[in-house]
C-alpha cells in the first residue's frame, strides 16, 4: 500500500507533533483542526521547533522551508477525500472519535487506512464507526513527537495485516521503533504509567508530601527523567483523566479509579503546560 499524502486531524500537542516528523520524512500533510487559527497555533509550534533545529544545526534554513511548504492548513474533513493514510490526534473522547471515523469512512477514498493516536480507547470500537474495520488501526506515538522513538501499534479485531504493515513500514520511516500490542484499555504503556501518576496525584492530594518532594523522589529515587505531576502536566491534565476514566470503565477495578484533585484541576481548567497551569505554573 502506497502512501503519500497524509491527513492529521487535531493540531494541538500530538498533531502539530505527528505533522513534524511526517512533513520531515518527505510525506504530504495536510493539519487539519475546528478553527483555523488552531492549525496556525500548531504551524506555529513546527516552526519554532524547526528553527530550533536551524540554531543546532541539524537543519538549512532551505529544508525547513521545504518541510513547511509540505504541510498545508485544514479545517473541513472534507479535505479527507484524496489523501492515503489519516492519522487522528483529536480529544481523548470516544464520541468525538467515532464522530470524526464515521464523518472520514464517507469521504475517504476507499483504499485510506484510518489511524488514531488514541492513548487509551479500544480501536476495536472506534473501528466499529465505519465501514471499513480493517482499515482501522491505533498508531499511538509519545510526546514530544519529535523527540521519542516509541509508536506503539494496535490491531482492532477486523485490522488487516496487510494494513499493519504498512503502518509498520511507515513507522520506520518516520525513524520511530513501532512496538506492537494487544487491544486493551491503556495498551502497555498508559497501562503501566498512569495508575503512576494518578498515585502521585494521591499522595499530593493525602497530604504526604509537596509537589516538589513527590516529583524529587520519583527523579532521584527511581531515575526518571521528569517527576510524575510534573510529567502529568505535559501529558495534559484533562488527557491524564480520559485516560484514568477508561481503565476504570473497562477494568471495572477501583484501583483504577482517578484522584478527586485530578477531576477538580480539570474542572478548573488547569491542564497543565497547555492551559499554562496544572500542579505547576509556566509562562
Ligand atoms: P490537545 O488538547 O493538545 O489537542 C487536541 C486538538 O484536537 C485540539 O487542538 C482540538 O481543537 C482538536 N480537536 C478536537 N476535536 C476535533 C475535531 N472534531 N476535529 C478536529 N480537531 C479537533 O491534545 P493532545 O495532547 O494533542 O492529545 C490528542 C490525542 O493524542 C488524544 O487522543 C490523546 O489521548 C493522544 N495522546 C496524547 C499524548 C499526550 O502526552 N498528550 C500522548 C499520546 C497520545
Amino acid at each position: 500500500m502506497e502512501v503519500k499524502k497524509l491527513m492529521i486531524i487535531g493540531a494541538g500537542q500530538m498533531g502539530s507533533g505527528i505533522a513534524q516528523v511526517c512533513a520531515q520524512a518527505g510525506y504530504e500533510v495536510l493539519l487539519n483542526d475546528l478553527k483555523d487559527e488552531l492549525v496556525r497555533r500548531g504551524l506555529g509550534v513546527i516552526e519554532k521547533n524547526l528553527s530550533r533545529q536551524v540554531q543546532k544545526e541539524r537543519l538549512t534554513d532551505g529544508e525547513k522551508a521545504e518541510i513547511l511548504q509540505r504541510i498545508s492548513k485544514s479545517t473541513n474533513l472534507q479535505d479527507a477525500q484524496d489523501v492515503d493514510l489519516v492519522i487522528e490526534a483529536a480529544v481523548e473522547n470516544m464520541d468525538v472519535k467515532c464522530k470524526i471515523f464515521s464523518h472520514l469512512d464517507r469521504i475517504a477514498p476507499a483504499h485510506t487506512i484510518l489511524a488514531t493516536n488514541t492513548s487509551s480507547l479500544p480501536i476495536t470500537e472506534i473501528a466499529a464507526a465505519t465501514n471499513r474495520p480493517e482499515k482501522v488501526i491505533g498508531m499511538h506515538f509519545m510526546n514530544p513527537v519529535p523527540v521519542m522513538k516509541l509508536v506503539e501499534i494496535i490491531r482492532g479485531l477486523a485490522t488487516a495485516d496487510e494494513v499493519y504493515q504498512t503502518i509498520e513500514e511507515i513507522t520506520h520511516t518516520l525513524s520511530k521503533v513501532p512496538v506492537e500490542v494487544n487491544d486493551f484499555p491503556g495498551f502497555v504503556a498508559n497501562r503501566v504509567l498512569m495508575p503512576m501518576i494518578n498515585e502521585a496525584i494521591y499522595t499530593l492530594y493525602e497530604g504526604v508530601a509537596t509537589k516538589e518532594a513527590i516529583d524529587e523522589v520519583m527523579k532521584l529515587g527511581m531515575n526518571h527523567p521528569m517527576g510524575p505531576l510534573t510529567l502529568a502536566d505535559f501529558i495534559g491534565l484533562d488527557t491524564c483523566l480520559y485516560i484514568m476514566e477508561t481503565l476504570h470503565d473497562g477494568f471495572g477495578d477501583d484501583k483504577y479509579r482517578p484522584c478527586p484533585l485530578l477531576r477538580k484541576y480539570v474542572k478548573a481548567g488547569w491542564l497543565g503546560k497547555k492551559t499554562g497551569r496544572g500542579f505547576y505554573t509556566y509562562d
